[in-house]
């Protein structure tokens, strides 16, 4: 989720791209670079930090003035961060510079096409492969929007690119696919950027870029494509009115319910590249070999907070996909029990920001007994991925709300990403069968987006419950870390006292809490389960029966909980293992519109930090 800036025009294309980046930030912070033209040549300037760091050097060795520019600020993906990994690359000859966002899926193959023509690759970024792409194709003559053109179409997976040609010096040229582009159109100069915030200082008329799509801005014209270089059909500017706190926000009050909404989006990207071809998975992040996770005979997966619910969920996924037990342990008391491990243990550790002291701990614990350890992370680059044998990026792009939420449900599909993995390199799965949930997997994104369009009820819920004390969340299976993550939310950014268990455990001591119009949430398995969705109805009635409020959230078609749902909050039908993507998605909206009807800083609520590097 990096950000993108381009500019052409009459001011300096350094002091627009570089106030863009900053507005850009909050989509990733580890390098910025720039590259402008000049004379016929092409200058970049880039390095790994924030873009304070590029500022320095740029305040060291300057760049020439130039009306010409594009810029980059990072949250990598493929490649860690590092002065070579950052954006903009350059192709060999040096004549075109490219900035992208997204994921290149087959980037290999276009390397080692391009390796066999004499390219000489310098960077580990998939980005690279298109940069040198458009370099070739444009050193053969093609013009730089058709060469935008022809490598958009060879491209897979997801892109915005942005590139200037040295030779060119009138022209900014950009393509998207499943990654955002927004035009910025201004008189006699034209921006693009990654969302309004990068010009709307500048300027206050935009044009969204079209699923694939390509667009050349001059001074005095945007003129946008489609692949095979048809003119696009309407491309009428709109008005922008949000500040620009708001934009950096995408228009939503606060980070929190920005990241609820990029679900959607985050979780395609997590399932990004994943699945080759040929029908099997690949997570080529994993670098221990298939005999040695052959060999392991237990996992366990250690996290913190949310990530430890994630990781909760994901137990039931992996031991019922590969039959090899699973435990989940808090990372704090993870060393301190002498935990039973040795090299045939497979340590998970799951983490958002991947400097959680409390993870990076256990790792280090872990690895001292020899056993080998997989990050799920989502900050390429951090300590805990870097400590780790292996890992697997999340992809979600940074998390600003300190109430974690894309982070979440990216690490679940991550987890689950990874128990497929294990189960295919053992042998437990057919390859139709892991197809079967890579399938149902891959239709999250819409049906998240679903909860999503229908979510006025639980917002209206939120005014109506904001002034209750406290709040029960009831589930069993998946359903019982999705409860936990459900109260954690509303404790750490509402501050209410709430309480997640295990459905089936309230009659053992927790019901004596229920008392007239207690709000409990209820997650009720799909009808799939048939056992446990009755039994769940049962426990609504317990709780019922001694005056709660119930609020049920339940799949489309569940007829049967009705009579006992004082509030029925229904999302798409999925199968049991996957009901955590969307049955989650309520329980972030409620606690984030609770907040914020309160008056709460959602984003940085009291006495806690996004990024916990104490013990
Ligand atoms: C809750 C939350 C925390 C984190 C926990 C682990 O919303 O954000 O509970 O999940 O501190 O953080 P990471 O995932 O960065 O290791």
């Amino acid at each position: 989720m990096c950000g993108i800036v381009g500019y052409i025009g009459p001011r300096s294309a350094q002091d627009v791209v570089i106030s863009g980046l900053r507005r850009l930030e909050y989509r990733g912070y580890d390098s910025a670079g720039i590259a402008v033209g000049h004379d016929g040549v092409l200058e970049a300037r880039k390095k790994s930090g924030k873009i304070s760091c590029l500022d320095t050097h740029l305040a060291d060795d300057p760049l020439p003035a130039s009306h010409q520019g594009i810029g980059h600020t990072r949250w990598a993906t493929h490649g860690g961060p590092s002065d070579t990994n950052a954006h903009p690359h350059l192709s060999q000859s040096g004549r075109v510079a490219l900035v992208h966002n997204g994921i290149i899926e087959n980037f290999a193959t276009l390397r080692s096409e391009l390796e066999a023509e004499g390219v000489r690759f310098v960077s580990e970024t998939d980005t690279e492969a298109a940069a040198q792409l458009l370099g070739y194709l444009v050193d053969a003559g093609a013009p730089l929007a058709e060469a935008m053109r022809s490598v958009a179409a060879r491209l897979d997976g997801a892109f915005t690119l942005v590139a200037i040609d040295a030779h060119d010096p009138d022209r900014v040229v950009a393509a998207r696919r499943n990654s955002p582009l927004v035009v910025g159109v201004g008189q006699g100069e034209n921006f693009l950027g990654s969302d309004v915030a990068a010009f709307l200082e500048f300027t206050r008329d935009a044009i969204e870029l079209g699923q694939d799509q390509v667009v050349e801005i001059t001074r005095e014209s945007v003129e946008i494509t489609n692949l095979d270089g048809t003119p696009a059909g309407d491309v009428t500017p709109y008005h922008v009115d949000w500040d620009i706190a708001a934009a950096e926000k995408g228009g939503f009050d606060w980070f929190m319910r920005k990241e609820i909404h990029e679900q959607p989006r985050a979780v395609a990207d997590t399932l990004l590249g994943r699945y080759a071809a040929s029908g099997e998975l690949v997570l080529d992040e994993v670098r221990i070999s298939p005999e040695e996770l052959r060999r392991i005979d237990k996992i366990v997966i250690v996290a913190c907070g949310t990530a430890f619910y994630a990781g909760m969920v994901a137990k039931y996924a992996i031991e019922h996909w590969t039959r090899v037990p699973c435990e989940v342990e808090i990372a704090s008391e993870f060393r301190y029990r002498d935990p039973i491990i040795d090299p045939m243990t497979l340590v998970v550790t799951i983490s958002q920001s991947g400097e959680t002291a409390d993870t990076l701990m256990a790792i280090r614990h872990a690895r001292e007994q020899h056993a080998k350890v997989i990050a799920i992370c989502n900050t390429n680059g951090a300590t805990i991925p870097r400590e780790s044998d292996a890992v697997i990026y999340t992809h979600a792009g940074p998390e600003r709300g300190v109430a974690s939420t894309k982070g979440f449900l990216t690490q679940v599909v991550a987890c689950y990403l990874l128990g497929l993995y294990l189960a295919q390199v053992r042998g437990m799965k057919y390859r139709d069968e892991i197809a079967a949930v890579m399938d149902e997997l891959s239709s999250m994104p819409e049906k998240i987006q679903r909860v999503l369009d229908d979510s006025q009820q639980v917002l209206d819920l939120a005014g109506e419950l904001k002034d209750e004390h406290s709040f029960l969340f009831l589930g069993r299976h998946v359903g019982y870390p999705v409860s936990l993550e459900g109260a954690l939310k509303l404790k750490e950014i509402a501050y209410k006292h709430a309480e997640g268990f295990p459905a089936g455990e309230l009659k053992h001591g927790p019901i004596a809490l229920v008392e007239q119009g207690l709000p409990v949430f209820v997650v009720v398995p799909p009808r799939g389960r048939d056992q446990l969705h009755d039994k769940v109805i049962s426990n609504i009635q317990e709780v019922r029966a001694r005056g709660a409020r119930t609020i049920v959230i339940v799949e489309d078609g569940d007829d049967e909980v009705l009579p006992y749902g004082d509030v029925v909050i229904r999302h798409p039908r999925v199968s049991t293992l996957l009901q955590p993507l969307v049955a989650t998605v309520p329980l972030q909206l409620f606690a984030c519109e609770l907040a914020a009807r309160l008056g709460h800083d959602v984003d940085q609520p009291r006495n806690l930090a996004k990024s916990v590097t104490v013990e």
